[in-house]
């Protein structure tokens, strides 16, 4: 582990806030959100503490995936902006200390891309073989409810292969053009000035060359879920060597949606792949000690046996937010926090989280998403008085519930709100080596109770989690005092020796 005096690269200190941008705040009044609206609200970031954002695609894009079908790498959608605007977030964004992630989506492009206009056209078509083609399908299957995960083309009689939907045909890899041409649109981003991407479905990219049928296709999974080629590494290789050849440490952090810790693990390679990997097994965790405990044991064993940097991350905007799983509860949503802020590794946090939003009811014409995921997209509330910060067209999607109690603004008038305990988090995150670089080692206490230590060098902090709904006594050697309570109750005091029902503290020794 390092020390308080070893330096480390800049990512393994930071807090990284993943904005949405169709719903996180609205700039020309259109009713949906693009860029001015981002670079409005960089100081609730800062604020906030976070010091990298990572903004999911912002690309030209007919929006069949909300931007995760890509026309063009290299322009603005109008809906979001242009490039114009892009460069000046990001400058915005770096003036303020802020870190900028792209979203980069190696595995397909839209279906209106001028690659595969030009692909489907004929056989003989030069990008022909960009994309997949087969004159039989296998069993695969898509992801987002679309079935197969071959479509038949008419005009040239064969099937082009789509990992998701239809309107996303899968890149062929193999290619050499398509790898020259994918590592261009990298270039165009880094020349920018980004500070890294965020690997859309990293595990997906290779693909078996035998395209075999899979049993797990026919029960019914999408290959998504599973698919773990060896070629998607040598894809990451070849990535991870042209980022690296750029100065001032750009990042890598790849979508390994495999819910396997160890094959999770193998994506950061010999040191030659990700730097870092989301690991999702958290994000599906119900509110249950003995599931976060074995989640947290694995990443501890498997990726610290590798040396590699674990993420955290409860909620985003593929899943259900982590206070909408655990029932609704605020208190849980709020212990969750304190976890999630200070287990090793780096924190991902998903917009409005931080606020304690619910997932929206999204219903009948409403609804937008063929994954049904609307309700994790819902507008972030700015101002408490409706529209909350939206004015114009009526936003895009509904609003999530309690959005006057819940919008920033009330948020920040309120000391015991969601935001506050976040930013004290954050802020001794930031006092704190031993939650940034320490040793992680499990207490033992209660079967109710997920409890353990950081340590580094000197310094040692504690994080007892008590997801019971009563009362439970933890003991713990020496004497503490309670930095951050997730309900603010005993917050500053000596530690009592007594957790509140769902109550969650980071406590310090108590050296007075
Ligand atoms: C993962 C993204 O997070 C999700 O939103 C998208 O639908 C798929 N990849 C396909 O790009």
């Amino acid at each position: 582990m390092g020390g308080v005096d070893q330096p480390q690269p800049w990512w393994r200190d930071a807090v990284v806030y993943q904005i949405y941008p169709r719903s996180f705040a609205d700039g020309n009044g259109d009713g949906v959100g693009d860029l001015s609206g981002v670079q409005r609200h960089l100081d609730h970031l800062c604020e906030l503490g976070a010091d990298t954002l990572w903004l999911s695609p912002v690309y030209r894009s007919p929006m069949a995936d909300a931007g995760y079908d890509i026309s063009d790498h290299t322009g603005i959608d109008p809906v979001f902006g242009d490039l114009a605007e892009f460069d000046a977030l990001l400058s915005a964004a770096h003036e303020r200390g802020l870190r900028v992630l792209m979203d980069f989506v190696p595995n397909h492009t839209s279906d209106q891309h001028p690659w595969f206009v030009e692909s489907r056209s004929s056989r003989e078509n030069p990008k022909r073989d960009w994309y997949v083609w087969r004159d039989e399908p296998n069993n695969w299957r898509a992801a987002l409810g679309a079935g197969s995960a071959w479509t038949w083309d008419e005009h040239t009689g064969q099937y082009y292969l789509h990992l998701f939907l239809p309107e996303q045909p899968d890149l062929n890899w193999r290619n050499p053009e398509v790898v020259d041409a994918m590592h261009g649109v990298l270039r165009f981003w880094l020349d920018r000035g980004v500070d890294g991407f965020r690997i859309d479905v990293a595990h997906c990219v290779g693909k078996d060359p035998a395209f075999a049928d899979d049993q797990r296709c026919a029960a019914g999974a999408p290959l998504s879920d599973f698919n773990d080629q060896p070629h998607s590494h040598e894809v990451l290789r070849g990535i991870r060597k042209l980022v690296d050849s750029y100065p001032g440490d750009r990042v890598l952090v790849g979508e390994v949606n495999i819910r396997s810790t160890a094959r999770v693990a193998e994506y950061y390679g010999a040191g030659d792949e990700l730097h870092m990997s989301f690991n999702f097994p958290p994000l599906d965790a119900p509110w249950d000690p003995t599931v976060f405990r074995m989640c947290v044991r694995e990443v501890e064993r498997e990726l610290g046996a590798m040396a590699a940097w674990p993420t955290w991350v409860l909620s985003n905007h593929d899943n259900e937010r982590h206070r909408t799983r655990y029932g609704g509860s605020m208190r849980r949503a709020k212990a969750a926090a304190v976890m999630l802020l200070t287990l090793r590794g780096t924190p991902f946090l998903f917009q409005g989280e931080e606020l304690g939003l619910e997932d929206a009811t999204v219903a009948g014409d409403d609804r937008v998403d063929p994954g049904g995921r609307d309700g994790a997209r819902a507008p972030v509330p700015w101002l408490a008085a409706a529209p909350h910060g939206w004015d114009g067209a009526r936003p895009w999607l509904p609003f999530p519930p309690d959005a006057a109690e819940l919008s920033a603004e009330s948020a920040a008038g309120n000391a015991g709100s969601p935001l506050h305990l976040y930013r004290r988090l954050i802020a001794e995150r930031g006092r704190s080596p031993a939650l940034r670089r320490g040793d992680w080692e499990e207490l033992d206490t209660s079967p109710e109770v997920f409890a353990y230590s950081r340590r580094c060098d000197g310094d040692e902090r504690v994080t007892v989690i008590n997801f019971a709904d009563r009362v439970v006594d933890v003991a713990l050697d020496g004497r503490w005092r309670v930095l951050v309570a997730s309900d603010r109750e005993g917050e500053g005091e000596p530690y009592s020796g007594a957790v509140l029902p769902e109550q969650a503290l980071l406590l310090q020794p108590d050296r007075s």
